[in-house]
């Protein structure tokens, strides 16, 4: 069942290289988000991502489309949306004055539902925290904090905007936990990231976004079967073999050498492998190391757009 139903969701922004003109941050985009489920947008600096959540989130105006979330037009109830979702924005402010405890309680104030401060920093461990100021905690801490406050209303969806970026990969793993903790509990969860990892680890399944639009949806691993085909094979051998007799293997797309080690870009791993191995006894040569490298989200983002996400 979808709990957010997104259709020819857009956003016009003024266009700095064109004053007077405007441009789409946001381009007619539809999506469907079920309950329970944890949903990524996975895109690069400037794609839109932030921009959607916004606009789901009612606390940016939609020029175009509609939005419901829990059967909340969004469009026209931007307040009402607010007691049923929780946000975690890209950088959150905290009054300096209030202790951990003393902010979450202020929070749930705002809220006709609204979770026991302590039972929610015990969920984000931050319990030994209570009494302590937001601005001494650690980046992770913080992170933790700003989950914990987008939980004071026990929202039925979470949103969270690039939630570990900048965090060390510690801190970076402590959150993944954190996510999936939730997730258990029967939330949906909407979440960016640049981080493919992340995307995959977490996501039941992700939206890629590209220049204010989507251009592919689906779960990690279909995705991955879909636009990523290749995987890479790298060995090195205690023989010198010319390049152009593994160019010629059936399934090899690519061949590169870097240092003592060849690179292998093929479609059908243990086609590969066993040409590779025939190819050797040929030769009368051993292998001395072998590895492969599945394809993974960046690969997709590469074969769908031409550029790596991170440029
Ligand atoms: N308030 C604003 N006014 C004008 N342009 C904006 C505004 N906010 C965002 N933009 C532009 O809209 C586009 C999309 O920005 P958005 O913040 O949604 O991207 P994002 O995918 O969240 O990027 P990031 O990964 O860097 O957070 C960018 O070109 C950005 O410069
Ligand atoms: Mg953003």
């Amino acid at each position: 069942m979808p709990i957010i139903e997104i259709k020819n969701l857009t956003k016009y922004y003024p266009d700095p290289n064109n004053p007077g003109k405007k441009f789409a941050a946001v381009d007619h985009i539809s999506l469907n988000i079920n309950e329970g489920e944890t949903f990524g947008i996975l895109g690069p600096n400037g794609a839109g991502k932030t921009t959607t959540l916004e606009m789901i989130e009612g606390m940016r105006e939609i020029d175009d489309g509609t939005v419901t979330v829990a059967g909340i037009l969004v469009n026209k109830n931007e307040m009402a949306v607010k007691q049923v979702i929780g946000v975690q924005l890209q950088k959150s402010e905290y009054f300096d004055y209030l202790n951990l405890c003393e902010l979450l309680t202020l929070f749930g104030d705002f809220y006709h539902r609204k979770v026991d401060p302590a039972e929610l920093l015990k969920e984000v461990q931050l319990i030994d925290k209570r009494k302590a100021r937001a601005k001494g905690l650690s980046g992770g801490q913080k992170q933790r904090l700003s989950i914990a406050s987008a939980l004071v209303n026990d929202p039925k969806v979470l949103f969270l905007d690039e939630p570990t970026t900048g965090l060390d990969p510690q801190a970076r793993h402590n959150l993944w936990d954190l996510i999936r903790k939730i997730k258990t509990k029967g939330k949906t969860i909407v979440i960016t990231t640049h981080y493919m990892e992340e995307a995959e680890l977490l996501c039941d399944r992700i939206a890629v976004m590209d220049r204010a639009k989507i251009i592919a949806l689906d779960t990690p691993k279909n995705l991955i079967k879909q636009y990523a085909k290749t995987a890479k094979i790298i060995f090195s051998m205690d023989k010198d073999i010319p390049m152009e007799n593994f160019k010629a293997l059936s399934g090899v797309l690519e061949i590169q050498k870097i240092n003592s080690n060849f690179e292998l870009q093929v479609t059908n791993v243990e086609e590969a492998i066993y040409n590779l191995v025939e190819l050797d006894k040929k030769e009368g040569a051993h292998l001395t190391s072998l590895q492969v490298v599945k394809a993974t989200l960046e690969d997709v983002f590469l074969n769908l757009t031409g550029r790596a996400l991170r440029e």
